[in-house]
Protein backbone atom coordinates (compact mmCIF):
# COMPACT_ATOMS: atom_id res chain seq x y z
CA UNK A 1 0.00 0.00 0.00
CA UNK A 2 1.53 3.36 -0.70
CA UNK A 3 2.13 5.65 1.97
CA UNK A 4 0.04 8.20 1.12
CA UNK A 5 -2.91 5.84 1.47
CA UNK A 6 -2.00 4.83 4.41
CA UNK A 7 -1.45 7.95 6.06
CA UNK A 8 -4.90 8.74 4.43
CA UNK A 9 -6.29 5.65 5.95
CA UNK A 10 -4.97 6.78 9.79
CA UNK A 11 -6.68 9.57 9.88
CA UNK A 12 -10.05 7.26 9.68
CA UNK A 13 -8.31 5.78 13.21
CA UNK A 14 -10.75 6.43 16.61
CA UNK A 15 -7.21 7.89 17.52
CA UNK A 16 -8.07 11.17 15.81
CA UNK A 17 -10.54 13.82 18.13
CA UNK A 18 -12.74 13.86 14.07
CA UNK A 19 -11.76 10.87 12.38
CA UNK A 20 -12.60 11.05 8.51
CA UNK A 21 -14.39 9.26 5.85
CA UNK A 22 -12.34 6.70 3.80
CA UNK A 23 -10.10 7.77 1.48
CA UNK A 24 -11.12 8.19 -1.72
CA UNK A 25 -8.94 5.78 -3.40
CA UNK A 26 -10.50 2.93 -1.32
CA UNK A 27 -13.53 3.64 -3.34
CA UNK A 28 -12.28 4.26 -7.47
CA UNK A 29 -8.98 2.39 -7.33
CA UNK A 30 -9.24 -1.38 -8.21
CA UNK A 31 -5.75 -2.00 -6.05
CA UNK A 32 -7.27 -1.28 -3.41
CA UNK A 33 -10.13 -4.06 -4.34
CA UNK A 34 -7.41 -6.74 -4.60
CA UNK A 35 -5.83 -5.68 -1.41
CA UNK A 36 -9.58 -5.32 0.53
CA UNK A 37 -10.19 -9.18 -0.86
CA UNK A 38 -6.76 -10.29 0.55
CA UNK A 39 -7.28 -8.56 3.79
CA UNK A 40 -10.90 -8.60 4.73
CA UNK A 41 -12.87 -10.74 2.68
CA UNK A 42 -10.10 -13.94 2.57
CA UNK A 43 -9.22 -13.30 5.98
CA UNK A 44 -12.33 -11.86 8.02
CA UNK A 45 -16.01 -13.60 9.05
CA UNK A 46 -18.17 -12.66 6.12
CA UNK A 47 -21.69 -12.30 6.52
CA UNK A 48 -23.25 -14.20 3.77
CA UNK A 49 -27.22 -13.98 4.57
CA UNK A 50 -29.72 -15.80 5.97
CA UNK A 51 -29.23 -19.91 7.65
CA UNK A 52 -32.98 -20.34 5.79
CA UNK A 53 -30.65 -20.53 2.79
CA UNK A 54 -30.10 -24.04 3.17
CA UNK A 55 -32.82 -25.02 5.51
CA UNK A 56 -32.82 -28.89 5.24
CA UNK A 57 -30.27 -31.32 5.25
CA UNK A 58 -29.15 -31.27 1.57
CA UNK A 59 -30.16 -27.87 0.64
CA UNK A 60 -27.55 -26.13 -1.22
CA UNK A 61 -26.72 -22.92 -2.57
CA UNK A 62 -24.01 -21.92 -5.09
CA UNK A 63 -22.74 -18.24 -4.04
CA UNK A 64 -20.43 -16.41 -5.99
CA UNK A 65 -19.14 -13.30 -4.36
CA UNK A 66 -15.74 -11.15 -4.30
CA UNK A 67 -14.24 -13.60 -6.28
CA UNK A 68 -14.95 -16.81 -4.48
CA UNK A 69 -17.22 -19.86 -5.14
CA UNK A 70 -18.53 -21.83 -2.27
CA UNK A 71 -21.38 -24.45 -1.93
CA UNK A 72 -23.08 -23.89 1.10
CA UNK A 73 -25.26 -26.93 2.57
CA UNK A 74 -26.60 -28.41 5.20
CA UNK A 75 -25.35 -31.73 6.08
CA UNK A 76 -27.00 -35.13 7.35
CA UNK A 77 -26.70 -33.85 11.30
CA UNK A 78 -28.19 -30.75 10.39
CA UNK A 79 -25.10 -28.97 9.89
CA UNK A 80 -24.34 -26.03 7.98
CA UNK A 81 -21.14 -26.35 5.71
CA UNK A 82 -19.40 -24.42 3.07
CA UNK A 83 -16.98 -25.80 0.53
CA UNK A 84 -14.99 -24.66 -1.99
CA UNK A 85 -16.58 -25.22 -5.06
CA UNK A 86 -14.26 -27.01 -6.81
CA UNK A 87 -13.67 -30.45 -7.49
CA UNK A 88 -9.92 -32.45 -5.82
CA UNK A 89 -9.67 -34.29 -8.91
CA UNK A 90 -8.96 -31.36 -11.57
CA UNK A 91 -10.59 -28.79 -10.31
CA UNK A 92 -13.98 -28.53 -12.10
CA UNK A 93 -16.71 -26.82 -11.03
CA UNK A 94 -19.01 -29.14 -8.92
CA UNK A 95 -22.56 -27.07 -8.49
CA UNK A 96 -24.28 -24.57 -10.07
CA UNK A 97 -27.82 -22.65 -8.42
CA UNK A 98 -29.73 -23.87 -5.36
CA UNK A 99 -31.90 -27.55 -4.59
CA UNK A 100 -31.32 -30.59 -2.64
CA UNK A 101 -28.91 -33.14 -3.44
CA UNK A 102 -27.78 -36.64 -1.17
CA UNK A 103 -24.15 -36.01 -2.02
CA UNK A 104 -22.19 -34.14 -4.69
CA UNK A 105 -20.55 -36.03 -8.01
CA UNK A 106 -18.47 -33.74 -10.30
CA UNK A 107 -20.02 -33.66 -13.64
CA UNK A 108 -16.27 -34.32 -15.03
CA UNK A 109 -14.94 -37.89 -13.99
CA UNK A 110 -17.59 -38.31 -11.68
CA UNK A 111 -16.04 -37.90 -8.27
CA UNK A 112 -18.28 -38.14 -5.46
CA UNK A 113 -18.59 -36.22 -2.22
CA UNK A 114 -20.58 -36.58 0.90
CA UNK A 115 -22.71 -34.04 2.28
CA UNK A 116 -19.62 -34.00 5.34
CA UNK A 117 -17.42 -33.15 1.82
CA UNK A 118 -15.44 -36.41 2.75
CA UNK A 119 -14.51 -38.34 -0.58
CA UNK A 120 -17.20 -41.06 -1.31
CA UNK A 121 -15.85 -42.44 -4.29
CA UNK A 122 -13.59 -41.71 -7.28
CA UNK A 123 -13.34 -44.21 -9.91
CA UNK A 124 -10.58 -46.24 -11.39
CA UNK A 125 -8.33 -44.19 -9.02
CA UNK A 126 -7.10 -47.49 -6.83
CA UNK A 127 -6.38 -49.26 -10.03
CA UNK A 128 -2.91 -50.78 -10.05
CA UNK A 129 -0.46 -50.18 -12.96
CA UNK A 130 2.49 -52.18 -13.81
CA UNK A 131 1.52 -53.96 -10.50
CA UNK A 132 2.60 -51.15 -8.58
CA UNK A 133 -0.20 -49.86 -5.63
CA UNK A 134 -2.03 -46.86 -6.39
CA UNK A 135 -1.35 -45.22 -3.24
CA UNK A 136 -4.64 -43.22 -3.73
CA UNK A 137 -6.31 -42.67 -0.18
CA UNK A 138 -9.93 -41.03 -0.45
CA UNK A 139 -8.90 -39.44 2.73
CA UNK A 140 -6.60 -36.90 1.38
CA UNK A 141 -9.31 -35.54 -1.01
CA UNK A 142 -12.15 -34.46 1.17
CA UNK A 143 -13.72 -31.17 -0.34
CA UNK A 144 -11.71 -27.56 0.70
CA UNK A 145 -14.00 -26.80 3.67
CA UNK A 146 -14.31 -23.20 5.06
CA UNK A 147 -15.19 -22.02 8.84
CA UNK A 148 -18.73 -21.45 8.88
CA UNK A 149 -20.89 -20.26 11.92
CA UNK A 150 -24.66 -19.60 12.43
CA UNK A 151 -25.67 -16.85 14.74
CA UNK A 152 -28.53 -15.08 15.18
CA UNK A 153 -30.33 -17.01 12.22
CA UNK A 154 -27.54 -15.57 10.04
CA UNK A 155 -24.58 -17.53 8.35
CA UNK A 156 -21.54 -15.94 8.66
CA UNK A 157 -18.03 -17.84 6.60
CA UNK A 158 -14.62 -17.31 7.00
CA UNK A 159 -12.25 -18.38 4.32
CA UNK A 160 -9.00 -18.05 6.24
CA UNK A 161 -7.48 -21.20 8.38
CA UNK A 162 -6.46 -19.23 11.39
CA UNK A 163 -10.15 -18.26 11.25
CA UNK A 164 -10.22 -14.81 13.63
CA UNK A 165 -12.44 -15.88 16.70
CA UNK A 166 -16.15 -15.07 15.75
CA UNK A 167 -17.29 -14.67 19.72
CA UNK A 168 -15.27 -11.50 19.04
CA UNK A 169 -17.13 -10.58 16.12
CA UNK A 170 -20.20 -11.14 17.55
CA UNK A 171 -19.60 -9.94 20.86
CA UNK A 172 -22.36 -8.16 22.16
CA UNK A 173 -24.85 -8.29 19.49
CA UNK A 174 -27.18 -10.60 21.31
CA UNK A 175 -27.57 -8.04 24.07
CA UNK A 176 -28.03 -4.83 21.35
CA UNK A 177 -30.78 -7.38 19.62
CA UNK A 178 -32.30 -9.62 22.22
CA UNK A 179 -36.21 -7.31 21.77
CA UNK A 180 -36.43 -8.89 18.31
CA UNK A 181 -36.35 -12.51 17.53
CA UNK A 182 -33.92 -12.10 14.64
CA UNK A 183 -33.10 -15.89 15.08
CA UNK A 184 -36.36 -17.31 14.30
CA UNK A 185 -37.84 -15.12 11.29
CA UNK A 186 -38.13 -16.48 8.01
CA UNK A 187 -36.81 -15.15 4.52
CA UNK A 188 -40.10 -14.60 2.26
CA UNK A 189 -37.57 -12.24 -0.91
CA UNK A 190 -33.93 -12.57 -1.64
CA UNK A 191 -33.23 -10.49 -4.67
CA UNK A 192 -29.54 -10.01 -6.65
CA UNK A 193 -28.12 -7.40 -8.50
CA UNK A 194 -25.36 -5.20 -9.29
CA UNK A 195 -24.78 -1.45 -8.31
CA UNK A 196 -22.70 0.98 -10.22
CA UNK A 197 -20.91 2.09 -6.94
CA UNK A 198 -17.99 0.86 -4.26
CA UNK A 199 -19.22 -1.80 -2.33
CA UNK A 200 -18.67 0.20 0.76
CA UNK A 201 -20.84 3.20 -0.22
CA UNK A 202 -23.39 1.19 -0.62
CA UNK A 203 -23.64 -0.55 2.79
CA UNK A 204 -22.93 3.56 4.06
CA UNK A 205 -25.84 4.55 2.94
CA UNK A 206 -28.03 2.14 4.64
CA UNK A 207 -26.75 2.82 7.82
CA UNK A 208 -26.96 6.71 7.62
CA UNK A 209 -30.10 8.96 8.47
CA UNK A 210 -28.37 12.05 7.23
CA UNK A 211 -29.25 11.78 3.26
CA UNK A 212 -33.09 10.94 4.20
CA UNK A 213 -34.20 14.41 3.84
CA UNK A 214 -32.44 14.76 0.67
CA UNK A 215 -32.71 11.94 -0.75
CA UNK A 216 -36.16 10.67 0.82
CA UNK A 217 -37.68 13.96 1.27
CA UNK A 218 -41.34 12.26 0.16
CA UNK A 219 -40.56 8.22 0.82
CA UNK A 220 -39.43 7.71 4.24
CA UNK A 221 -38.22 10.74 5.71
CA UNK A 222 -41.22 11.22 7.54
CA UNK A 223 -40.97 8.08 9.56
CA UNK A 224 -37.70 8.30 10.85
CA UNK A 225 -37.02 10.81 14.22
CA UNK A 226 -33.48 12.03 14.98
CA UNK A 227 -31.85 9.11 16.58
CA UNK A 228 -30.28 7.78 19.59
CA UNK A 229 -26.60 8.09 19.53
CA UNK A 230 -24.53 5.16 17.89
CA UNK A 231 -23.91 2.30 20.22
CA UNK A 232 -20.22 1.80 21.54
CA UNK A 233 -19.97 -1.93 20.48
CA UNK A 234 -17.04 -4.26 21.64
CA UNK A 235 -18.20 -6.65 18.91
CA UNK A 236 -16.91 -5.57 15.21
CA UNK A 237 -20.38 -4.01 14.15
CA UNK A 238 -22.02 -0.54 14.20
CA UNK A 239 -25.73 -0.12 15.43
CA UNK A 240 -28.14 2.43 15.98
CA UNK A 241 -31.56 2.72 17.23
CA UNK A 242 -34.00 5.05 16.32
CA UNK A 243 -37.77 5.79 17.06
CA UNK A 244 -40.21 5.86 14.05
CA UNK A 245 -43.46 7.37 13.48
CA UNK A 246 -45.76 4.11 12.63
CA UNK A 247 -43.34 1.50 10.73
CA UNK A 248 -40.15 2.58 8.71
CA UNK A 249 -40.55 -0.58 6.73
CA UNK A 250 -43.40 1.28 5.06
CA UNK A 251 -43.46 3.96 2.86
CA UNK A 252 -44.46 7.35 4.17
CA UNK A 253 -48.08 7.02 2.60
CA UNK A 254 -48.97 3.20 2.95
CA UNK A 255 -48.80 3.09 6.94
CA UNK A 256 -52.46 1.97 7.15
CA UNK A 257 -52.49 -1.96 6.51
CA UNK A 258 -49.28 -2.78 8.45
CA UNK A 259 -48.01 -6.24 9.43
CA UNK A 260 -48.31 -6.90 13.31
CA UNK A 261 -45.68 -6.27 15.66
CA UNK A 262 -42.76 -8.64 16.48
CA UNK A 263 -43.97 -11.21 19.11
CA UNK A 264 -42.30 -10.45 22.39
CA UNK A 265 -41.52 -6.83 20.64
CA UNK A 266 -42.08 -3.76 23.66
CA UNK A 267 -41.29 -0.94 25.00
CA UNK A 268 -39.11 1.42 22.41
CA UNK A 269 -38.06 -1.21 20.90
CA UNK A 270 -41.87 -1.56 19.05
CA UNK A 271 -41.42 1.87 17.98
CA UNK A 272 -38.45 2.44 15.93
CA UNK A 273 -35.66 0.74 13.92
CA UNK A 274 -32.31 -0.63 15.15
CA UNK A 275 -29.90 -0.22 12.01
CA UNK A 276 -26.84 -2.81 12.70
CA UNK A 277 -23.50 -2.97 10.35
CA UNK A 278 -21.88 -6.46 11.02
CA UNK A 279 -18.15 -5.39 9.57
CA UNK A 280 -17.56 -6.01 6.95
CA UNK A 281 -19.92 -6.61 4.72
CA UNK A 282 -23.79 -6.87 6.03
CA UNK A 283 -26.02 -4.58 7.49
CA UNK A 284 -29.49 -5.16 8.55
CA UNK A 285 -32.74 -2.79 10.08
CA UNK A 286 -34.54 -4.87 12.46
CA UNK A 287 -38.01 -2.98 12.54
CA UNK A 288 -40.94 -3.51 14.27
CA UNK A 289 -43.33 -5.71 12.05
CA UNK A 290 -39.83 -7.01 9.59
CA UNK A 291 -35.89 -7.20 9.17
CA UNK A 292 -34.18 -6.31 6.27
CA UNK A 293 -31.43 -7.09 5.37
CA UNK A 294 -28.21 -6.12 2.81
CA UNK A 295 -24.66 -7.74 1.81
CA UNK A 296 -22.65 -6.12 -0.33
CA UNK A 297 -19.26 -7.66 -2.01
CA UNK A 298 -17.22 -5.94 -4.83
CA UNK A 299 -16.54 -6.86 -8.31
CA UNK A 300 -14.76 -3.59 -9.26
CA UNK A 301 -13.62 -0.72 -7.37
CA UNK A 302 -16.40 1.18 -9.13
CA UNK A 303 -19.26 -1.62 -9.31
CA UNK A 304 -20.71 -3.78 -6.49
CA UNK A 305 -23.15 -7.15 -6.32
CA UNK A 306 -26.32 -6.75 -3.86
CA UNK A 307 -28.10 -9.12 -2.28
CA UNK A 308 -31.74 -8.02 -0.90
CA UNK A 309 -33.28 -10.31 1.79
CA UNK A 310 -36.88 -9.48 4.06
CA UNK A 311 -37.37 -11.51 6.96
CA UNK A 312 -40.84 -11.74 9.15
CA UNK A 313 -41.64 -13.91 11.72
CA UNK A 314 -43.50 -17.01 11.36
CA UNK A 315 -46.53 -16.15 12.86
CA UNK A 316 -46.66 -13.10 10.74
CA UNK A 317 -46.46 -14.95 7.30
CA UNK A 318 -49.47 -17.61 8.15
CA UNK A 319 -51.69 -14.57 8.59
CA UNK A 320 -54.39 -15.48 5.50
CA UNK A 321 -53.50 -11.79 4.79
CA UNK A 322 -49.90 -11.44 4.08
CA UNK A 323 -49.20 -12.07 0.57
CA UNK A 324 -51.71 -9.05 -0.05
CA UNK A 325 -50.16 -6.79 2.83
CA UNK A 326 -46.40 -7.69 2.38
CA UNK A 327 -46.62 -6.43 -1.33
CA UNK A 328 -46.43 -2.75 0.75
CA UNK A 329 -42.98 -3.31 2.34
CA UNK A 330 -41.39 -4.93 -0.88
CA UNK A 331 -42.58 -1.77 -2.55
CA UNK A 332 -41.09 0.25 0.16
CA UNK A 333 -37.47 -1.75 0.09
CA UNK A 334 -37.60 -1.01 -3.92
CA UNK A 335 -38.39 2.50 -3.95
CA UNK A 336 -36.12 3.46 -1.20
CA UNK A 337 -33.61 1.80 -3.38
CA UNK A 338 -35.07 3.85 -6.54
CA UNK A 339 -33.61 7.20 -4.89
CA UNK A 340 -30.61 5.59 -2.98
CA UNK A 341 -28.95 4.33 -6.19
CA UNK A 342 -28.90 7.40 -8.61
CA UNK A 343 -27.21 9.53 -5.25
CA UNK A 344 -25.02 6.35 -5.14
CA UNK A 345 -24.21 6.43 -8.84
CA UNK A 346 -23.04 10.34 -8.39
CA UNK A 347 -21.39 9.92 -5.36
CA UNK A 348 -18.86 7.28 -7.05
CA UNK A 349 -18.49 9.65 -9.80
CA UNK A 350 -17.49 12.62 -7.46
CA UNK A 351 -15.16 9.94 -5.58
CA UNK A 352 -13.63 9.50 -9.11
CA UNK A 353 -12.08 13.07 -9.36
CA UNK A 354 -8.40 12.95 -8.67
CA UNK A 355 -9.24 15.84 -6.15
CA UNK A 356 -11.78 14.36 -4.09
CA UNK A 357 -11.04 14.52 -0.35
CA UNK A 358 -12.05 12.35 2.68
CA UNK A 359 -14.22 14.70 4.39
CA UNK A 360 -16.03 14.49 8.34
CA UNK A 361 -19.10 12.89 9.71
CA UNK A 362 -21.82 14.31 11.16
CA UNK A 363 -21.44 12.83 14.78
CA UNK A 364 -25.35 11.99 15.43
CA UNK A 365 -26.62 10.75 12.21
CA UNK A 366 -23.88 8.82 10.59
CA UNK A 367 -21.93 7.15 13.14
CA UNK A 368 -22.30 3.86 11.89
CA UNK A 369 -20.27 4.85 9.09
CA UNK A 370 -17.82 6.57 11.10
CA UNK A 371 -17.69 2.95 13.22
CA UNK A 372 -16.70 0.86 10.29
CA UNK A 373 -14.15 3.49 8.58
CA UNK A 374 -12.11 3.18 11.76
CA UNK A 375 -12.85 -0.83 11.60
CA UNK A 376 -11.98 -1.11 8.01
CA UNK A 377 -8.78 1.48 8.46
CA UNK A 378 -7.35 -0.67 11.12
CA UNK A 379 -7.90 -4.40 9.07
CA UNK A 380 -5.81 -2.39 5.91
CA UNK A 381 -3.05 -1.00 7.97
CA UNK A 382 -2.49 -4.21 9.59
S1 LIG B 1 -12.37 -32.74 -12.18
FE1 LIG B 1 -13.88 -33.58 -10.89
S2 LIG B 1 -13.74 -35.68 -11.23
FE2 LIG B 1 -12.21 -34.86 -12.52
FE1 LIG C 1 -31.38 5.79 1.65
Amino acid sequence: MDVDLKSKLEHCLGEHAAPLSLPPQTYRDDQVVEEEIAQIFRRQWIGLGRADLVKNPGDYICLDHAGQSIILLRDKSGQIQAFANSCRHRGARLLDGAGQVSGIVCPFHSWAYKLSGELAGAPRMDERQDDLPSGFCKSDYGLVRYHVREHGGFVFICFDDNAPDFDAVIDGFDAFHAPWPIETLHSTRRREFDVACNWKAFIEVFNEYYHLPFVHPDSIDDLYLDPDPGDATTGQFASQFGSTEGTGALLQDQQEKPLPIMPGLEGRAAAGVRYTWIFPNMTFAAGVDALWLYEAYPITADRCHVVQTACFPPETIAQPDFEEKVAAYYERLDAALDEDIPALINQQRGLSNPDARQGPFQPLLEPNVANFAQWYAGKMLK
